[in-house]
């Protein structure tokens, strides 16, 4: 049985990860720290009774103190790091934020992790402080490169992934310096239920219910190596089980895909869905398929991101062959449940488009972090 704190566990992958968490290792307890910024949504975290699925703490890993005071008084054995800023555009227009919580926070959690457990007075089992990383540390691919793998140079090209590469030295720093035993993963783009609507799949898909257009930037030929959600949490679990103490594992679906394809994959699958059910069209009445039209007439080229990375796709062969990890989802299958997700829980992203989820946010835990 472990004693796990998740941090970011009410943002995307978090939230799959803590659902994927209590399903597969139901005597385990998880504790989520979340300092709740516009990224985290505790609806995310809400099982089909309407109860919490785990226990959810308000506060920001960046807070010094903090985490080590829960890591000790909940007697945490497994801390599973996925808090960040985490959306590159934002990055672009406002880095600072990504310098405190991905390296600052990042580096407070490290301490905790060593005060806690290493200074002597920790009578638990074996720890682990495992951190979920992203393949954009590695910059970007030209077409006929190999993909990136664990031994990849560093070459951040964004300023959300040169704070993610700073925490992944400072996670690497605390093995080597102090012993802390330490995962790190390194994972290519992930897709899925709960992802908040300001990346490229779930914003194609909402725009298009709500007959908005689907912004496509520059000539739509970047590439993006895509992982369902589900899979990335798999991974996680197969790297803290069985994983070696101080290695970093590349996880990716071998699934590259330009972006123009990515999104007229969707369309079909939308255009799909509105033949399949007759009640779509009534509920979505913008939405192309309603009006007789396909969802592809949305597809609007607009101006590129600065410094946009061409191309990412990862090299999974170490996790595959040291961890028997394989995805289990095709990209088709995978985007199908995700479109089923976001047609069943139009409540969900109503509220976080209407920004409705941030004042029950607010009441429910008090001031957030914006
Ligand atoms: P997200 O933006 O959806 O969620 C981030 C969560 O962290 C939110 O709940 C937010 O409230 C919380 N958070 C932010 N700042 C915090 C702070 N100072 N203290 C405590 N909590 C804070 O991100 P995501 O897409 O779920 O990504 C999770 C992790 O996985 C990140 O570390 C990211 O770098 C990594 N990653 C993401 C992808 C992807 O495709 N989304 C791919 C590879 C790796
Ligand atoms: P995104 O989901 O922001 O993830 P990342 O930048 O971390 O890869 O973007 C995925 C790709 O889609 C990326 O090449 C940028 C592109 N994109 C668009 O073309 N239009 C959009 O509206 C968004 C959000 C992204």
């Amino acid at each position: 049985m472990a004693d796990l704190l998740v941090t970011g566990g009410a943002g995307f992958i978090g939230a799959n990860f803590v659902r994927y968490w209590r399903a597969a290792h139901p005597n385990d307890r998880v504790i989520v720290l979340d300092a709740l910024t516009y990224a985290g949504n505790p609806a995310s975290l809400e099982g089909d009774d309407g109860r919490p699925v785990s226990t959810l703490i308000h506060g920001d890993i960046c807070t010094p103190g903090l985490a080590e005071s829960l890591l000790r008084e909940h007697r945490i054995d497994t801390v599973v790091h996925f808090a960040a800023e985490s959306h590159v555009d934002r990055s672009i227009h406002g880095p600072d934020a990504f310098l405190e919580t991905n390296v600052r926070g990042t580096h407070e959690l490290l301490k905790a992790a060593r005060a806690a457990w290493l200074d002597g007075a920790w009578t638990g089992g074996p720890v682990r402080f495992h951190h979920v990383s992203t393949d954009e540390v590695y910059g970007s691919l030209e077409p006929d490169d190999r993909p990136f793998q664990e031994t990849s140079p560093y070459a951040p090209n964004s300023p959300y992934a040169a704070t993610k590469a700073a925490s992944d030295h400072l996670v690497r720093a605390y093995h080597h310096t102090y012993g802390l035993p330490v995962t790190t993963s390194n994972c290519s783009n992930n897709y899925g239920p709960y992802q908040f609507p300001e990346k490229l799949i779930p914003l194609s898909l909402v725009n298009a219910l709500g007959g908005k257009p689907m912004p496509i930037y520059g000539d739509g030929m970047n590439v993006r190596d895509w992982l369902y959600v589900g899979d990335h949490c798999r991974a996680i679990d197969r790297v803290l089980s069985d994983g070696r103490v101080g290695a970093v594992y590349s996880v990716g679906g071998r699934n590259e895909w330009t972006n123009i394809a990515v999104v007229r994959l969707l369309c079909r699958l939308l255009d799909g869905a509105f033949g399949a059910d007759a009640g779509l069209a009534a509920r979505f009445p913008d939405a192309p398929p309603a009006r007789g039209r396909q969802t592809s007439t949305l597809i609007t080229f607009v101006r590129d991101r600065p410094g946009h990375d061409r191309r990412y796709a990862i090299d999974a062969d170490r996790i595959g062959l040291e961890l028997g990890f394989r995805p289990s989802e095709s990209f088709e299958t995978g985007l199908e449940r995700t479109v089923a997700w976001y047609l069943a829980n139009e409540r969900w992203w109503r509220a976080v488009m209407d920004g409705s989820y941030r004042e029950w946010t607010e009441r429910q835990y008090g001031a957030t972090a914006g």
